[in-house]
């Protein structure tokens, strides 16, 4: 079965094809990185018009490139949310005309539930056969901690309570002048810098707390940048950002262990943008005793692979003959709601 999946939630319009749920035929991805980066973070209403300007295209060259036309195609899914609601709108309204005219399924998608998926996109064996896992999504938006008993059952067992991981990767990034998003700017200097020269607070550290939090290590990080003030040199901002870096990644490691002791878990997927970095996976790898799979680095920031792939698993759970997949009447929904 093959899956046509549209994403357009934030800074990137994405369309791919994917079959089963893991043999990606094609992914498109256009990213806006460029026209967003003078403002330092994601302008909502130039998101929303630069997905418009892109998806038509977008979806044609996913397609061709799976050398197939909708007619091949057995369903389309798409991103219903979390992310901003203009951008939301662009992918949703294109995904309603297509599945409308077409006469397909249209899969509605939760983008954060998605990336667990992108995790297991490219491998040899269904993302069922990992079950039960636990699936960690670190994100610009969310760090998410879910326990999974089957492809679309996701039990959110922590979540950030302040800050996103990414988030606060972003922010100190741009607390030293380095360049959005901060995360590969961060590691690139901690690769430099020693990460004990700067002491750096635990946050959420009482070991029955299955939650993140990263506004107190930032707060810090602020802290140290206005006692160094004028003089601070880039060793100074190495070594912080080595620091920053290691407790950052730590507080997610340690939560991990936490929850493996608590759930029974045969493996681990992590996703999300902060997936993409090579110290939490020497981590995560050093640290913990289960299977853990990471993303192909294309398939760790935001891409239609993903959503297709979730698609294929929400459509499997719900083929019965009035599907809910035949209506067309729901809606976004934004990144401070729930489904
Ligand atoms: O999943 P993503 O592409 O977009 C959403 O937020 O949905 O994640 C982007 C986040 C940004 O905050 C970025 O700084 C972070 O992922 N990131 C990284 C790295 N690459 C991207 N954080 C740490 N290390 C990296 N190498
Ligand atoms: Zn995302």
């Amino acid at each position: 079965m093959r899956i046509l999946g549209i994403e357009s939630s934030c800074d990137e319009t994405a369309a791919a094809v994917v079959e089963s749920g893991r043999i990606v035929h094609s992914s498109i991805i256009a990213s806006q990185i460029d026209v967003h980066r003078i403002f330092g973070g994601v302008v909502p209403e130039i998101a929303a018009r630069e997905h418009l300007k892109v998806i038509a295209q977008i979806v044609d060259e996913a397609l061709a490139e799976a050398s197939c036309d909708l007619a091949d195609i057995d369903g389309i899914a798409v991103t219903r949310g979390p992310g901003l609601i203009g951008a939301l709108l662009v992918g949703i309204s294109y995904a309603k005309g297509l599945a409308m005219a077409a006469a397909k399924p249209l899969i509605p998608v939760n983008h954060v539930h998605a990336h667990i998926h992108g995790a297991a996109l490219g491998l040899p064996i269904d993302i069922g056969e990992l079950m039960p896992c636990l699936a960690l999504v670190v994100s610009g938006g969310h760090t998410n901690l879910y326990y999974m008993t089957g492809p679309t059952q996701m039990d959110l067992i922590g979540h950030g309570i302040d800050d996103a991981c990414g988030e606060s990767f972003d922010k100190v990034a741009k607390l030293f002048g380095l360049g959005y998003p901060g995360g590969p700017h961060i590691e690139r200097l901690a690769k430099q810098g020693d990460p004990k020269r700067f002491e750096m607070p635990r946050m959420v550290d009482d070991s029955r707390m299955l939650a993140f939090s990263y506004s107190g290590l930032k707060t810090h990080m602020v802290n140290l940048r206005h006692r160094l003030g004028a003089k601070i040199t880039d060793q100074d901002i190495a070594d912080l950002c080595a620091g920053f870096q290691e407790e950052a990644l730590g507080q997610l490691v340690r939560k991990l262990k936490q929850a493996s002791r608590v759930y029974k878990a045969r493996s681990l997927l992590i996703a999300g943008g902060v997936a993409a970095n090579q110290r939490f996976r020497e981590l995560v790898q050093a640290e913990l005793d289960l299977d853990a799979y990471f993303p192909q680095l294309r398939y760790c920031s935001d891409n239609a692979a993903m959503i297709a792939a979730l698609g294929y698993y929400n459509f499997n759970d719900h083929r019965e003959p009035n599907s809910v997949f035949q209506t067309y009447d729901w809606d976004a929904f934004s990144r401070y709601q729930d489904e």
